[in-house]
């Protein structure tokens, strides 16, 4: 079977997101978002997470197959996200793909939602082809030469992994405290900017002035690949403490705040990432995936990176199709659910699977 149709379903954080995709195509992508209820904590709360997934899961499932027009007869296998994660979240979704794959009778695939976000730049769009039906169907060349190198910046995770082929990856470096996202996140909190702050902290950034505040570039003595993000949010609740004693924070200061601090943030991912760079001159192609990669001035600044540091050829950063890719979502789960098809590695006795809240990639 070339194209194998899966359906697949992520419940590993705050959203409920269940696709269906054949081969890399993405023919659905339902994505149920639990913002609204997370906002009054700042932060994802696990309980209120477990109970959004138990009433959002099954009308996620019955809407993304509407949408890719297809019924329980042409699905090959369901996929479902094992972890890492919340464990009350995961629970939800692997306990559905587990009862679906005995009620329909269908092979199950356990995926790591970190290898979701390293393939999502591999999810393709579903296009139309005018006067027939979607065309569906993908290519099956992985354009890329391995090894690859992957950066995954989000909410929770923020890693650098190297590619050396699909299924097989090494953590190169990673955060030893908060991640991109998550910094992010708590540092607009504090200027009340809302929840997630990450895409208004992007546009506030825009107006302000990147060098008004110079914050610190953690870890810079490191001769490791890794990253520190609490630093940073020490040195902003204090210079926001500072300046509010002298005079209220008027627009541009919030203006001027967002652009130091995300320069910030992109500045100490990229300067770790030239370290990579400098030592692994192999590289083939840059991939970077996760909520975080959403944001067009850190698309920017990897790419003048990967401009600057001498390659014997120029380096591809490949991005995921869409915001919708980048983020949590269950179309990524399909397209790493279908390597694992082409390779028949299916759950052996899905009665018994079970939840990997702190599963790394390497481990896959
Ligand atoms: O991948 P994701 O949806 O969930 C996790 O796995 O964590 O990432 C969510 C994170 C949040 O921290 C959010 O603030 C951040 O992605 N984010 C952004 C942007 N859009 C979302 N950060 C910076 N710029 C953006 N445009
Ligand atoms: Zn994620």
């Amino acid at each position: 079977m070339q194209n194998p149709t899966i359906l697949a379903i992520d419940t590993s954080c705050d959203e409920t997101s269940v696709a269906v995709t054949k081969g890399l195509v993405v023919w659905s992508n339902v994505i149920a978002s639990q913002v609204e209820l997370h906002k009054e904590y700042g932060g994802v709360f696990p309980t209120v997470a477990k109970q959004a997934h138990k009433e959002n899961i099954a009308p996620s499932i019955e809407l993304a197959l509407k949408r890719a027009g297809i019924g329980w007869a042409e699905v090959d296998a369901i996929a479902v996200t094992q972890g890492p994660g919340l464990a009350p979240a995961l629970e939800i979704g692997i306990k559905k793909a587990i009862e679906l794959a005995e009620t329909y009778d269908k092979p199950l695939i356990a995926v790591n939602h970190i290898e979701g976000h390293v393939l999502s730049v591999l999810a393709e769009r579903r296009r139309k082809i005018a006067g027939s039906s979607p065309s569906g169907v993908t290519s099956l060349q992985i354009p890329a030469q391995f090894p690859v190198l992957a950066i995954i910046v989000s909410g929770g995770h923020t890693e650098f992994i190297l590619v050396e082929e699909i299924g097989k990856y090494k953590r190169l470096g990673w955060t030893i405290d908060d991640a991109a996202g998550e910094a992010l996140d708590k540092i607009g909190r504090m200027l009340d900017l809302g929840y997630p702050a990450g895409g208004v902290i992007e546009q506030f950034a825009k107006h302000g002035d990147l060098n008004k505040y110079q914050f610190p570039l953690p870890m810079t003595s490191s001769h490791d690949y890794n990253l520190s993000f609490s630093g940073m949010k020490t040195f902003a609740r204090r210079l926001i403490e500072r300046t509010e004693s002298q005079h209220p924070l008027s627009k541009q200061d919030i203006y001027d705040f967002c652009a130091s601090l995300q320069y910030a943030v992109f500045r100490h991912i990229t300067h770790k990432l030239n370290k990579i760079l400098h030592d692994y001159q192999n590289l083939g192609q840059v991939w970077l995936g996760g909520g975080v990669a959403a944001n067009i001035n850190l698309r920017a600044t990897i790419r003048q990176t990967l401009k600057e540091v001498a390659q014997p050829q120029p380096l591809l950063l490949k991005t995921p199709y869409s915001k919708k890719i980048c983020g949590d979502n269950a179309a990524m789960i399909g397209v790493v659910a279908y390597f694992k098809f082409i390779k028949q590695e299916f759950v052996t006795n899905p009665k018994n699977l079970d939840r990997k809240p702190r599963w790394k990639i390497d481990l896959v």
